[in-house]
């Protein structure tokens, strides 16, 4: 009886310890992960920090989150000994009372010497049994704590399922019919709205619009980044979210506004997830976007290391590794968002002049803001707050002498002739 007057308290304080350390090691997780990610960040991100000389505050910050880890920790510790306190206290006071009226027992003559050792020795092993026990309750709940985001993040049900499998021949007819899209970050700010768009096949279209309006939001669209909340999008009349993932991306290519190389060689970044291209169709694509004559300059040619996120390369040498990355799989869609922005005049027209001969067989939907590239395109959507508000070939649109499109071609030729003077 004596032996276990203290079970109900030690297990009362056990669960109620087990609890606060289950939380506070979840807490801690949470905040070594804040400050590997903060410095993750701020090491990826050198270039910007320096040039703004935040290498200060960036390790001031970096320290604060630190010492929220160590202030995590130190609770952490102070629980620790108050539990191992409580039960050192228990386990002894248990050892005093035993040896109390144990002695009492002996003494009185109603229990022999032998017996108490006996029954000493027992319990003795009983209690680093269950001092043992303590420990492993320790390391279990750690584990629970840091686990559970594990789990959590195991357990996250994508939005949507990447579970096409239709694989049909590709004419490259886009259309969206009555597209609404919000970001699911920020629900109550609609980015398309009752978008309506038909690209046909073999077309070359160019969305232009002013800053914000939603053009790359449409390009993620198409790219199935994201499904629309309202509406259709259909590629040759088929549901894009039907089609077989690994098929669609290699029938609909993009350049993306800001293209991102990997660590690793140029061949290796034109062919990236495009294991059935040659050499030659390697080539081949590379020199159509006008990466094969500085390449050759280069010491190692196309085994010459990009850098992680491409660093080692410049803006134009970058967007034209993507432009060759798109081409080298030979797409039925060739999205380009503002894909030769980088470019001086001279590249820019070479690479405008491969794109446009590789256009004739496909269809090319392109994003760009200088007029020299647009008014090619065999159609012109401008895009405005999320609607279609005007469509037409260059000339067609010029007439209308009121509609966005005249206004933002005339502000820049104005812009163009400043440039000149
Ligand atoms: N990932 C995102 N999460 C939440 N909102 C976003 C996201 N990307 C873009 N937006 C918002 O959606 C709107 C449309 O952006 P989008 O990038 O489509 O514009 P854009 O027409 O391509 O502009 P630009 O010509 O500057 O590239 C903007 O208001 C932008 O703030
Ligand atoms: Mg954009």
């Amino acid at each position: 009886m004596v032996t276990f007057i203290a079970v109900p308290f030690v297990a009362f304080v056990t669960k109620v310890y087990s609890k606060f350390y289950d939380k506070i090691s979840e807490n801690l997780q949470q905040t070594i992960a804040d400050a590997n990610n903060m410095a993750e960040e701020v090491i990826s991100t050198m270039r910007t920090v320096r040039s703004f000389a935040c290498e200060k505050r960036e390790q001031k910050r970096f320290e604060n989150l630190l010492s929220s880890t160590l202030s995590v920790n130190r609770k952490r510790a102070l629980a620790y000994m108050g539990y191992t306190w409580n039960n050192e206290f228990c386990d002894n006071a248990i050892l005093i009372a035993v040896l109390a009226y144990g002695g009492h027992l002996v003494l009185t003559g109603k229990m022999g010497k032998e017996q108490l050792i006996t029954f000493l020795l027992y319990q003795m092993q009983l209690g680093e049994n269950l001092y043992n026990l303590s420990y492993v309750m320790s390391g279990l709940m750690e584990a629970v704590g840091a686990s559970r985001k594990v789990f959590n993040l195991m357990n996250r049900k994508p939005q949507f399922e990447l579970d096409g499998v239709k694989k049909p021949h590709v004419n490259g007819n886009i259309t969206f019919s009555h597209v609404g899209f919000t970001y699911p970050t920020r629900p109550n700010n609609p980015v398309l709205k009752d978008l309506t768009l038909n690209i046909k096949a073999g077309e070359t279209v160019a969305l232009v619009g002013p800053s914000g309006g939603g053009k790359s939001s449409i390009v993620s669209l198409i790219e199935h980044f994201y499904e629309p909340n309202e509406g259709t999008i259909t590629l040759d009349g088929m549901h894009i979210k039907d089609i077989n993932h690994i098929y669609y991306h290699q029938k609909v290519a993009l350049v993306a506004q800001e293209p991102v190389l990997y660590n690793g060689s140029v061949r290796h970044n034109i062919l990236y997830g495009c294991d059935f291209a040659t050499e030659d169709d390697m080539l081949n694509a590379a020199k159509m976007a006008n990466v094969h004559g500085f390449v050759m300059e280069l010491e190692k040619g196309y085994d010459t290391n990009c850098g992680e996120k491409g660093v080692q390369m410049s803006g134009g040498q970058k967007q034209r590794i993507a432009i060759a990355r798109a081409l080298v799989r030979n797409p039925a869609v060739l999205i380009l968002d503002e894909a030769t922005s980088a470019l001086d005049t001279e590249s820019e027209s070479l690479v405008q002049q491969a794109l446009s001969r590789c256009a004739q067989e496909r269809t090319v939907i392109i994003i760009a803001h200088r007029l020299s590239t647009i008014e090619k395109a065999s159609k012109i959507a401008v895009i405005v707050k999320g609607q279609l508000v005007q469509m037409g070939a260059h000339d067609e649109l010029m007439l209308d002498t009121d509609g966005m499109y005249y206004s933002l071609v005339s502000r820049q030729m104005l812009n163009a002739k400043v440039g000149d003077e």
